[in-house]
């Protein structure tokens, strides 16, 4: 069961501060605290460019040491700078167009209360999924074929979910992904914390309307630093 997650968006279309560098793609540095104590820093995704996820991450303040990296998918934008980070362990999903052989949820090896999500789609995406004693805080890449096509069924079996973080791939008139989104809600969705493949009047849209908690900045976007507590 994790009991603290702290973030750092470090590569993101979208700034939400100053001084940093906004490119496509994404990067979220995540470190976990179990209820052992057991702290784990996984690097969700690297963007497409090891020099802007460095200088973002100095600019920031980011000692990047990750664990891990989990690869949403293998998709340059994604984890084009993995070959910066050879000690650490890789967990990507098999090339892209390849019929997924699993469903649902697999443990992440060496973290506990971390799983992996998989998609529902040949392009064979997949999510990090954390359970936690308020229910699952699930970060999620690109989604690349819509929300609730890519990972629709994955997140309704999850059940509870707290919190989604992450590339939903939603524009501004897309009701069908945003009506996603409510459903969610009805169900006990509270954070909703869009990034990269969001448009940003998706994402005022969803901050304003969807988003129950406040993680302190106008935006979602490259620069946020957040923490989220879970203990009962
Ligand atoms: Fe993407």
């Amino acid at each position: 069961m994790i009991e603290e997650i702290h973030i750092d968006v470090l590569v993101d279309d979208i700034p939400s501060v100053e001084d940093l560098l906004p490119l496509h793609g994404l990067s979220i540095y995540i470190v976990t605290r179990d209820d052992k104590g057991v702290f784990k820093r996984i690097l969700f995704d690297t963007g497409p460019d090891s020099k802007i996820l460095f200088k973002n991450a100095e600019t920031l303040g980011v000692q990047l040491k990750p664990d891990l990296i989990f690869g949403s998918m293998p998709h340059w934008h994604h984890i084009g700078a993995l070959d910066k980070f050879r000690e650490a362990v890789h967990v990507i999903p098999s090339p892209p167009l390849a019929h997924a052989s699993k469903r649902g949820l697999t443990h992440l090896p060496g973290v506990e209360g971390a799983y992996v999500l998989h998609g529902d789609t040949h392009w064979n995406e997949q999510g990090l999924a954390l359970m936690t004693r308020k229910g699952w805080v699930v970060f999620l890449g690109c989604s690349v074929h819509g929300l609730r096509r890519t990972f629709g069924s994955s997140l309704l079996r999850l059940g509870r979910i707290w919190g989604l973080i992450g590339g939903l791939n939603i524009s501004t008139r897309d009701n069908v992904n945003l009506s996603f989104l409510r459903k969610l809600k009805g169900k006990g969705l509270q954070l909703v914390m869009p990034l990269h493949s969001v448009s940003m009047d998706a994402r005022k849209i969803i901050l304003d309307g969807i988003n129950m908690i406040d993680f302190g900045y106008e935006v979602s976007g490259c620069g946020v630093q957040s923490d989220f507590s879970f203990y009962k």
